[in-house]
């Protein structure tokens, strides 16, 4: 399975630039205040300040149609999961914003994950259980199976597989904010494992 690849794009820090002047100015997403570790950007906002985020991965044939934010700043922000996107199924391309040095995602394998649709298992098996309600979701049904199979410190835009059971880890006495962009596209970028 392919868990991770670094990619390129031209726009990088002004990407960073702009989304974290964004993010900070919105004390519902950086400072938590939504209570939620995924927060949507206003994507029509990044935009207008910074047109060229749109095209920013086309030599990928990619074109950026949303941006998501994630802040963490305690391990249990982020629990071990499954993501279930119904439109970007599998590839989810991350740039590190702010204080992700020494902070690790790490991929597993090993273990069962089944898809179900019962309320008590999300409450325990996701992170995002407000936005998932009524839809599928991904849980794994043995995490003491889980092995550590890769793991990285996001240097750079990078893809990763969100079918993957994954989770972050984050250094010894971290204050955070760990703060990720997260962006999707028009296509499945999944498809780039295998370029
Ligand atoms: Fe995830």
């Amino acid at each position: 399975m392919y868990f991770f690849k670094e990619l390129f794009t031209p726009y990088e820090t002004q990407i960073k630039n702009t989304a974290l002047d964004i993010i900070k100015s919105d004390r519902k997403i950086f400072r938590r205040e939504s209570g939620k570790t995924a927060n949507a950007l206003d994507f029509s906002l990044l935009k207008a300040r910074m047109p060229e985020i749109v095209d920013a991965y086309s030599h990928y044939g990619l074109k950026c149609e949303k941006a998501v934010a994630f802040v963490m700043y305690r391990r249990d922000d982020l629990k071990l999961h499954v993501d279930h996107d119904p439109l970007y199924s599998h590839g989810r391309v991350l740039l590190p914003i702010y204080n992700c040095q020494g902070t690790y995602t790490n991929f597993y394998s090993g273990c069962k994950v089944i898809m179900s649709e019962d309320d008590e298992l999300r409450k325990k098996y996701t992170f995002r259980s407000q936005e998932t309600q009524g839809r599928p979701f991904y849980a794994i049904e043995d995490p003491q199976n889980c092995v550590l199979a890769q793991q990285i410190e996001l240097k750079q835009s990078t893809l990763i597989n969100i079918r993957a059971p994954h989770d972050v880890t984050l250094p010894p006495g971290f204050t955070g904010p760990r703060v990720v962009l997260g962006l999707m596209f028009d296509r499945d970028p999944i498809f780039l494992f295998e370029q």
